[in-house]
């Protein structure tokens, strides 16, 4: 269920080439659950017709600021009153020019002008980088953003006039999951999660470890979505290259030991616990004191022994919190998720496919959720995004009567008990 869910959305197109776009745009709103109303400007019209825009909308698009067919002639004013949201993709300069002065020469300035106290204005500047980096756009950057605009991008890379730089538009998809952010409920408020996120290693010798190929995504996704969902946020990870999210305590480990005793320190008063991590499963019974040479033979054996369960430790605990794990699969994703809810003791397992184009180090990824009588599967999307639609899972678990039906779904009977997998 996207925070997009009934919510209305007047999408202003001013005359950028990156106009294109915005029929794709339209329809990933409307598939977020999103109605929309569509304003162009005179020049978006030279780059895409309104009859598009009206089909994929399912709306009549306005163009005209004095509109004879609006009530009492006032379409700006009438369409002021109508959003829950305002987004204007693509802004070109001239379009951030003319807000930040407060022109109202045409439908959509007018409009944003007259817009209700509360409601969000969005912006996602489309520009040439030159044009976007010019002390002029820069002013009026600031001069929204200083009033409480939204600006979401622009972005780097190839632009339609052949150069390279920061000033493409944010692609649909993204600018989708930007605007759901803004309507994120608090449904974590007073809630303290700990979150473990990333690889562990497991030291051979001073410069060697094993280890594997989670980058962290994942789970810092998932702390910042429950950071914004008002909740106190924890975040044990072991090594990534990622910054860490806005209002999230963050410690820092190497090994599944060094995890383990951090989540243990961590743990009490927390109402949620989410295994992220991919964590070894063994590690080598001996540390080598100093760098491993190379010896006469062509093979070389290491012996390991298993580390700490995590999360099982977690579940086994005598108060414990609501325990969330995460399972890796490359084959049986199903049958291999269920044992390990049974197995692990978890309230709820979050599989995922490994190995492929998505689920470690990519930015997207795809999941299917069980606990005891209920799955949902969430297709391919960012972990950005899929954050939030599970934390709202959850908290729905903890707490049906916010949101009766997101947790319904029947799964097939509970694997029986087996190996530990
Ligand atoms: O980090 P990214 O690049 O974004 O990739 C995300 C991810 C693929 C790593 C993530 O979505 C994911 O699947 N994390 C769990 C990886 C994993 O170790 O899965 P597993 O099936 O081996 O383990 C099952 C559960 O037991 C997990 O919750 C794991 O954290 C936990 N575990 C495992 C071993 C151990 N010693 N202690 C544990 O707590």
């Amino acid at each position: 269920m996207s925070s997009l869910s009934g919510k209305r959305i007047l999408l202003g197109i001013s005359g950028g080439i990156a106009a294109y776009k915005t029929p794709e745009l339209v329809r990933r709103l409307r598939d977020a659950g999103a109605t929309v109303r569509v304003v162009m400007t005179h020049a978006a019209t030279t780059f895409i017709t309104p009859l598009t825009l009206q089909a994929t909308s399912g709306n009549p698009v306005h163009t005209e600021l004095l509109d004879h067919t609006a009530e009492a002639g006032m379409g700006h004013i009438e369409l002021s009153r109508w959003p829950d949201a305002v987004l204007i993709a693509p802004a070109t300069a001239n379009r951030m020019a003319r807000l930040a002065v407060g022109l109202a020469d045409d439908l959509l300035s007018t409009l944003c002008l007259a817009l209700a106290e509360g409601v969000p204005l969005c912006l996602a500047p489309a520009m040439n980088h030159r044009m976007w980096s010019a002390p002029a756009t820069m002013h009026n950057r600031d001069t929204l953003l200083a009033r409480g605009v939204h600006l979401f991008g622009p972005t780097n890379g190839p632009q339609a006039c052949g150069e390279v730089g920061l000033g493409r538009m944010e692609e649909p998809q993204h600018l989708v999951e930007d605007l759901a952010r803004l309507f994120v409920r608090p449904w974590l408020a007073g809630q303290s999660l700990l979150i473990t996120a990333g690889p562990t290693r497991e030291a051979l010798d001073p410069v060697r470890f094993l280890s594997n190929r989670s980058s962290g995504k994942m789970g810092y996704a998932l702390a910042a979505a429950a950071a914004a969902m008002g909740a106190q946020v924890t975040l044990v990870t072991g090594p990534t290259s990622l910054p860490t999210p806005p209002n999230v305590r963050r410690i820092d480990v190497v090994s599944a030991q060094e995890m383990l005793g951090a989540v243990l320190d961590h743990i009490r008063d927390c109402g949620i616990f989410i295994a992220c991590a991919a964590v070894a499963d063994y590690r080598p019974v001996v540390t080598a004191p100093h760098k491993i040479k190379k010896q006469g033979e062509n093979t070389m054996a290491l012996v390991l022994e298993r580390t700490e369960d995590i999360v099982a430790t977690v579940s086994a605990l005598p108060q414990r919190p609501f325990v969330v794990g995460f399972a890796a699969e490359t084959e049986q994703l199903e049958a291999n998720a269920l044992k390990k809810l049974h197995n692990k003791g978890l309230d709820m397992v979050v599989a995922n496919w490994v190995g492929g184009e998505i689920g470690f180090e990519s930015d997207d990824n795809a999941l299917q959720i069980y606990w005891a009588g209920g799955q949902k599967i969430l297709a391919r999307a960012r972990k950005s995004a899929l954050a939030y639609t599970l934390l709202e899972l959850i908290a729905a678990r903890l707490n049906p009567g916010l949101h009766p039906g997101l947790t319904s779904g029947h799964i097939p009977t509970p694997a029986p008990t087996g190996a530990t997998a």
